[in-house]
């Protein structure tokens, strides 16, 4: 006989749970309402967003829905990512041939797509809009437990296929229904990505529980359970608390088979205090590790974690957490686990959301920063990818290139706790779409030049549904339910309150408001996409 009734046991995890609005699974669908044309920004204004956030929320889920489709977002014969998609400059649709989709993808891209399936599969009605677009009111849930089974059953295939990943994923092609490492990572695993990856599928398998679909829960437990037995074989590697930012691997080799050699590729180290955080906790519940292996983890981090103030154009002093670049990018970890339950970490946070929307409203900057693909040249080509964009006066590396914005760069200001994160966060969304290109039949235009003069003809995960996991809350909730039933929820705090209280002990600038975007982009000629004029 257990100590309680099994079934106050099955509802605890329900009653240990703080309800959000997008995890409420009894919310009714909503009423059916007349769509929103494509170009929907004009018919906004500042002042009608700040109001009513959820009728631009709505607008932005229908169009955005429309990448997250097959052929477009995802390969329909596999369940897996496309990490993106050329438009046509002029039209603005993608080639049907699918002649401009990046037929690749990363564990990354996979964390975005898992993240809303678990929101959806939790019954939030805002992810509904946004997996299941043209779906009867209720059956989003199937749609992505549909999906969520597609993708199972091709991670294991892979896995079967080039078991030297250990169950990760490389960068992998996905031009055909069975995938491969991309031709640059045959034989190389990236860890910042399956972090980001196994954190998402944990949550999912919370949600699949609550609603009773064991089986499918079960399968991606072990999928997890496979991925906890071989994290320390392969990326606990550069020494006491070494993280590899990349192993090395021979991927025709079992993990544990003869001959297989699991390295760190060069000499970078996993050891920042930003998104690549969720591969470390990784190991340090699940690796195996010896208790002064996983001191060291953190200990190995400390270096990066610095307090800093900003103080410029007028602004601060304003305490926040020093960025590498400040790009928004770096904040992906709170999306994933209960960070907010440390109240210092959320009032790092929200400082940072304090100086990034101020910084750009100072300076009469139209949009904010964040690492992103770089405008199309005239043949319709990406130029390139800008990493270092942020605020360099508060990073590591204060080398930056400034001339690009992109909407998503206001995901970590919509998880400002409170009404007002979500509705200045939108607003600088709004204000950065409203410029000339920015959107298109999929929805957001991934990004373009501050001084208006060219955009990014491209969609992709990274640069939209950043922001539609931030919209739906995340799956911070749901992790936080499973890492509670898995008993190690209390350890997260203590060493995130221990870590973060080291290091900052008295926050400036916490009665600043969040910044309201003030420049446009200036009209330079450019023509909006003629399929979504
Ligand atoms: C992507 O794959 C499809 C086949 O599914 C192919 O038609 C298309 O040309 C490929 N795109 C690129 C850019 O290689
Ligand atoms: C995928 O593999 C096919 C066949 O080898 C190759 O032609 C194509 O260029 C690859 N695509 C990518 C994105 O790696
Ligand atoms: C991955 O492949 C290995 C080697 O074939 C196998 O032993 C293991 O069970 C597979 N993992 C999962 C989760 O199926
Ligand atoms: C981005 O494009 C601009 C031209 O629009 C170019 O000057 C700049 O060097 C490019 N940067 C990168 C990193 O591609």
């Amino acid at each position: 006989m257990p100590p309680f009734p099994t079934t106050l046991l099955l509802l605890l995890p329900t009653l240990l749970a703080t309800t959000t609005s997008s995890s409420a699974a009894a919310a009714p669908p909503p009423p059916p309402q007349p769509k929103p044309p494509c170009r929907f920004a004009p018919l906004h204004t500042q002042s009608s967003i700040l109001a009513n956030p959820q009728t631009l929320t709505n607008a932005l889920l229908h169009w955005e829905a429309r990448f997250a489709q097959p052929g477009i977002g995802y390969n329909a014969a596999n369940g897996l990512t496309y990490d993106g998609t050329l438009l046509d400059p002029l039209t603005g649709l993608a080639a049907p041939s699918g002649a401009g989709r990046h037929n690749f993808s990363a564990a990354s891209k996979e964390a975005l797509h898992v993240m809303v399936l678990a929101r959806a599969v939790a019954g939030s009605a805002d992810a509904a809009q946004f997996v299941a677009p043209d779906a009867p009111p209720g059956e989003a849930g199937k749609v992505a437990e549909e999906l969520l089974r597609a993708k199972l059953e091709s991670y294991l295939k892979f896995n079967a296929t080039f078991p030297g990943f250990g169950g990760f994923l490389p960068w992998f092609n996905n031009t055909f229904e069975a995938v491969e490492p991309t031709g640059d990572w045959v034989g190389r695993v990236p860890g910042l990505d399956n972090g980001e990856l196994l954190w998402a599928v944990y949550g999912a398998v919370e949600a699949l529980q609550r609603r009773g679909e064991e089986e499918l829960a079960g399968g991606w437990q072990g999928w997890l359970d496979y991925a906890k037995g071989n994290a320390a074989r392969v990326f606990y590697r550069g020494g006491l608390g070494g993280v590899c930012a990349v192993a090395t691997l021979d991927q025709g080799l079992a993990p544990d088979a003869e001959g297989q050699r699991y390295e760190c590729e060069g000499t970078g180290l996993l050891d920042d205090p930003y998104e690549g955080e969720l591969m470390t906790w990784w190991l340090y519940f699940f690796g195996g590790l010896e208790e002064k292996e996983k001191e060291a983890l953190w200990t190995r981090k400390r270096e990066k974690l610095v307090s800093v103030e900003y103080e410029e154009n007028g602004v601060g002093p304003i305490t926040v957490q020093k960025g590498f670049w400040f790009s928004s990018h770096e904040q992906w970890k709170i999306l994933e686990m209960p960070y907010f339950d440390v109240p210092i970490v959320k009032r790092i946070f929200t400082n940072a959301e304090r100086v990034r929307t101020c910084n750009s409203k100072a300076l009469g900057i139209p949009g904010m920063y964040a690492s992103v693909n770089n405008v199309t040249d005239s043949s319709g080509e990406i130029i390139g990818y800008i990493s270092n964009a942020g605020v360099p006066s508060i990073s590591f590396q204060p080398e930056q290139e400034l001339d690009v914005i992109t909407p998503y760069s206001v995901f970590p200001t919509v998880l400002v706790e409170g009404k007002r994160g979500r509705a200045v966060g939108l607003a600088w969304w709004w204000n950065m779409v409203l410029g000339k290109k920015m959107q298109n039949p999929y929805g957001s235009t991934e990004s373009e030049r501050v001084d208006g003069t060219a955009v990014s003809s491209f969609v992709s995960w990274d640069s939209k549904v950043t922001t539609v996991a931030a919209l739906l809350g995340g799956v911070s909730d749901l992790v936080k339910r499973k890492m509670m039933k898995d008993g190690i929820y209390r350890e997260f705090i203590k060493v995130t309150k221990r870590e973060h209280e080291r290091v900052f002990t008295r926050l400036q600038g916490e009665d600043v408001a969040l910044c309201l975007p003030e420049a446009r982009v200036p009209d330079t000629g450019l023509e909006d996409y003629s399929a979504c004029a």
